[in-house]
């Protein structure tokens, strides 16, 4: 009986999850009955959200069931059909599963463009994060002229955000000079500040002297009580994320919110899956702009199956994709084991 690899889910972590909370298991690989494709997995996709639906916060989506397949967006190849509008050798990203395989129902799935290489860039700034980007500015309303301060902007849904401010000034909050060198140099950033070098206050008065119009949350925390009292009157605070609470046992809370009233702030969280009509067309935008060579990406890749676990230890502070393969015996694996499955990876912070 042919079998594959997928990984269980098997109990919320304390804090940072740590590899006691998968269990790597081999199953029966499953056949498409009528309406479903079996596609193979190439990428995983290690996102924060994930993190909260382990536990800690109120999840957004379906929680993972412990003694289930853990839940996580993929891309793949579609290896057995039994759907009318999908074929062997199609290209497709859906709810995947950290497995081998996937049986997927043909309503979940995005079908993929043959030109969107590599496939991973459909789990990231073509796909949901770059769309989440859209939410933010719509939100935000934002005009030429205005400061926008943006945190966690090399993650995929800051790096997208920037592409969205024309006319504005654009300042991101990063961790390290490393991360702020590729801020600017590579994304695009007029500025950006470290938020690891030291108290925030004078570096946002320095890169923003006449207050902050927008702040585009990603993280919330201190970087989020950091921001308030810098900004200006009738700001707009779009929360997209709050990263920096995910592991945390007890959310730090709000504070300085007196300047919420004092200069008519307005704070707004989103969330793109509550958005969907948005999110595709977001997705046809986005599109356009990578075939144009608008859209620049760094990703880190981990191999294997088995490098779900580690990638996702780090998830709630970096992202990483999880390259796939076919099980053991196939052509992919062994091209895996050679390392060349992974030459597309540069890296992702
Ligand atoms: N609302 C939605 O629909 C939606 C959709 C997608 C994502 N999100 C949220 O958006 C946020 C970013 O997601 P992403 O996909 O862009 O993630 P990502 O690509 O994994 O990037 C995460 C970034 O967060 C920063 N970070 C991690 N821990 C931090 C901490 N304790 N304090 C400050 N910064 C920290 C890291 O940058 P540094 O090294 O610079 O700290 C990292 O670059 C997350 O909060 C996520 O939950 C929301």
């Amino acid at each position: 009986m042919a079998t594959h690899r997928q990984i269980i889910y098997t109990r919320a972590p304390d804090g940072m999850p740590d590899a006691g909370c998968f269990r790597l298991v081999e199953a029966p690989l499953p056949r498409p009955a009528d309406g479903q494709v079996l596609a193979r997995t190439h990428f995983l996709s290690i996102d924060p959200y994930m993190r909260r639906q382990m536990g800690g916060g109120q999840p957004q989506y379906a929680k993972p069931l412990q003694g289930d397949v853990m839940i996580g967006r993929g891309a793949g190849l579609v290896v057995d059909s039994r759907h009318p509008d999908f074929r062997s050798g199609d290209r497709l990203q859906g709810e995947f599963g950290w497995r081998e395989h996937a049986l997927l129902n043909g309503r979940s799935l995005r079908k993929l463009p043959q030109d969107l290489r590599p496939l991973s860039l459909s789990l990231g700034i073509v796909g949901q994060s770059g769309a989440t980007a859209f939410g933010l500015a719509d939100i935000a309303s934002i005009k030429a002229g205005e400061t926008v301060v943006v945190s966690a902007p090399a993650g995929a849904v800051g790096s997208a955000v920037v592409a969205r401010i024309n006319g504005c000034r654009v300042v991101g909050i990063a961790g390290g000079p490393v991360k702020c060198q590729h801020v600017v140099a590579d994304l695009g950033f007029d500025d950006c500040i470290d938020y690891k070098a030291g108290p925030m206050g004078p570096a946002l008065a320095e890169a923003a002297p006449e207050g902050i119009d927008i702040y585009s949350d990603n993280v919330g925390g201190d970087i989020l009580h950091a921001v308030l009292p810098c900004l200006y009157i009738n700001a707009r605070v779009p929360i997209s994320g709050q990263i920096s609470q995910y592991n945390r046992g007890e959310s730090q809370g709000l504070r300085n919110t007196s300047v919420l009233l004092d200069k008519c702030v307005m704070l707004q969280g989103f969330r793109i899956g509550s958005r969907l009509a948005r999110r595709d067309q977001a997705l046809d935008q986005l599109l356009d702009w990578y075939r144009a060579g608008r859209r620049k990406f760094h990703e880190t890749v981990a191999h294997g199956l088995e490098g779900a676990r580690g990638a996702h230890q780090h998830a709630v502070g970096r992202q990483y994709r999880q390259a796939g393969g076919a099980p053991g015996r196939s052509h992919r694996m062994s091209q895996l084991r050679r390392g060349r499955f992974g030459r597309r990876a540069t890296c992702k912070w």
